[in-house]
């Protein structure tokens, strides 16, 4: 009998092409996950597009309506524990999140950011990795922890920084290998094979 699906969540404010990466790779059937609802806090993402043409259930929660961010992150945790969410996955999601809801999904939340981590957390990483002069930058896949873009790492694709480097080139570069980053993650995830010992992921042996 075939094993019960995880249940995915993606949450996003932007343009969605991780989403998009997502959604293809569980299209061509290489990542066996129910994407089970994309949520935005922004009502004209491009995202929620996307999900929507696949017909992937789509919801805008609007931050406006919420006092603060604690009383958003509650309905938000509340809708994704109503639905037994499993996994949840940060792509492109501009909002940080609070210690109760990190908490209350401990281990089971994940982001991908745009350079090789620790080098430029937080936001620009691409202009921050330019400006520093590095040579080579890359992106990371990690679980969220209670800091920014600092939790354990379980993938990183390295690629070069050229002397003609600008941000948008550079962006272009790390997000191309984005998209096959993050399927893999998910995708050792749902097979269960990482191991985790403090902060180091490693691959489990076979
Ligand atoms: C990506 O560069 C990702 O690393 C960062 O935000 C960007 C999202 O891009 N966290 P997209 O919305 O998936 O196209």
């Amino acid at each position: 009998m075939p094993l019960k699906k995880m249940k995915l969540a993606v949450l996003v404010s932007g343009n969605g092409s991780n989403l998009q990466a997502i959604i293809d790779s569980i299209e061509r059937n290489e990542l066996h996950i129910d994407l089970s609802i994309v949520i935005s806090n922004v009502e004209n993402a491009l995202a929620l597009k996307r999900a929507k043409k696949h017909g992937i259930k789509s919801v805008f929660i609007d931050p406006a309506i919420y006092p603060n961010k604690k009383e958003f992150d509650q309905i938000m945790a509340g809708k994704l524990k109503e639905m037994s969410i499993d996994l949840i996955c940060l792509a492109g999601y501009m909002q940080i999140l609070g210690k109760d809801f990190i908490k209350s999904f401990s281990g089971r939340i994940i982001n991908i950011h745009p350079s090789l981590l620790p080098a430029f957390p937080g936001l620009n990483a691409q202009k921050q990795a330019i400006e520093y002069g590095v040579k080579f930058s890359g992106c990371s896949v990690h679980f969220v922890d209670e800091g920014v873009d600092s939790g354990p790492i379980i993938l990183q694709t390295a690629v070069p920084v050229y002397d003609n480097d600008e941000e948008m080139s550079l962006s272009r570069r790390i997000l191309e290998q984005e998209h096959h980053l993050y399927p893999k993650a998910i995708k050792l995830i749902t097979e269960n094979k990482l191991n985790q010992n403090g902060r180091t992921v490693t691959l489990k042996k076979s």
